[in-house]
């Protein structure tokens, strides 16, 4: 369904990489509520190749970039301004960890590893918005999201040094809107559910994570669709005065104790 929120908003959008991707389910939103964009992915992800076919799906632009280089990103705001002139969204939907892709222990990180995941997942944030703010490419009451996760603010296990990068993206995302703010362009993160994708699945026990929060959540989990259409609305003018926000969305997760399922599933009497 499409009510044309974002009809004549132009934007980027970073980190579709397959179908199952959040950011994918984003473009398709986007594309259907009437937004243009560039699709973005690092040069290596882009040889895969799949990213194509959502690009001649939603009519839009491939430019590649290494989202730590700010070399890269300076040519990629360069393209969409050159497509253009100023934008009114971004989304970064970007997060690697080698310590966890390797199975390699929190108590025995790797800090080469943990450096090159922060630079990616966290910092490659701050590098973005400082390119759009430098090039000054924003329109007044444009959006700017990343994607978090809880593990931010309480322990999950084997989420290792992601659980470090994401709070440290979520202060990025206050620290840098605070400044945003003069130009009248809102910064939020939106904390998701567990959702099965590359990224996610790559977590040991992902499969556990997912079960424990559906029957925690009294909505159940929010999929990537969900995610994508609450992405529109923080895109849209229908949110203006929304910034700096660690935004929750995960059928209530982030708010239960416990619910009846899991108590159900403890209580032997
Ligand atoms: N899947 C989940 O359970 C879940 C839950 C909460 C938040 N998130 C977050 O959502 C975001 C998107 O992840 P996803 O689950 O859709 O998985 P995904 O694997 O589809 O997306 C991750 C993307 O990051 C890109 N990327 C990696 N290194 C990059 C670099 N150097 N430059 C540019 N792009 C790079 C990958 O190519 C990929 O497209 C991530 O920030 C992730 O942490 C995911």
């Amino acid at each position: 369904m499409s009510y044309g929120l974002l009809k004549g908003k132009k934007g980027i959008i970073f980190g579709a990489l397959n179908e199952q991707s959040i950011a994918w389910k984003v473009a398709e939103r986007c594309h259907e509520e009437g937004a243009e964009f560039i699709l973005s992915n690092a040069p290596i992800a882009m040889r895969m190749g799949e990213l194509n076919s959502l690009a001649e799906k939603t009519g839009s632009e491939v430019v590649g970039a290494d989202a730590t280089s700010i070399e890269d990103l300076e040519k990629l705001f360069d393209a969409a301004v050159a497509k253009f002139g100023k934008i009114d969204f971004i989304l970064h939907s970007i997060g690697m960890s080698i310590n966890v892709r390797k199975g390699k222990h929190y108590t025995d990180m790797n800090y080469d590893w943990l450096e090159k995941g922060w630079d990616v997942s966290a910092v490659s944030f701050h590098k973005v918005m400082r390119v759009a703010w430098e090039k000054n490419c924003m329109n007044e009451w444009g959006s700017i999201l990343a994607l978090t996760y809880i593990a931010a603010q309480r322990t999950f296990p084997d989420y290792n040094d992601m659980a470090d990068n994401k709070a440290y993206l979520e202060s990025i995302a206050r620290t840098f809107g605070n400044y945003w703010g003069e130009r009248k362009v809102r910064v939020n993160t939106i904390s998701q559910s567990p959702t099965p994708t590359t990224a996610g699945s790559g977590v040991k026990g992902f499969g556990g994570f997912l079960g424990y929060a559906e029957d925690m959540s009294p909505l159940g989990n929010a999929t990537a669709l969900d995610c994508a259409n609450y992405c529109i609305t923080l895109f849209s003018d229908l949110t203006k005065k929304v910034t700096m926000q660690n935004l929750f969305h995960d059928g209530g997760f982030s708010s239960s104790g416990v619910t009846q399922k899991v108590v159900s599933k403890y209580d032997t009497e």
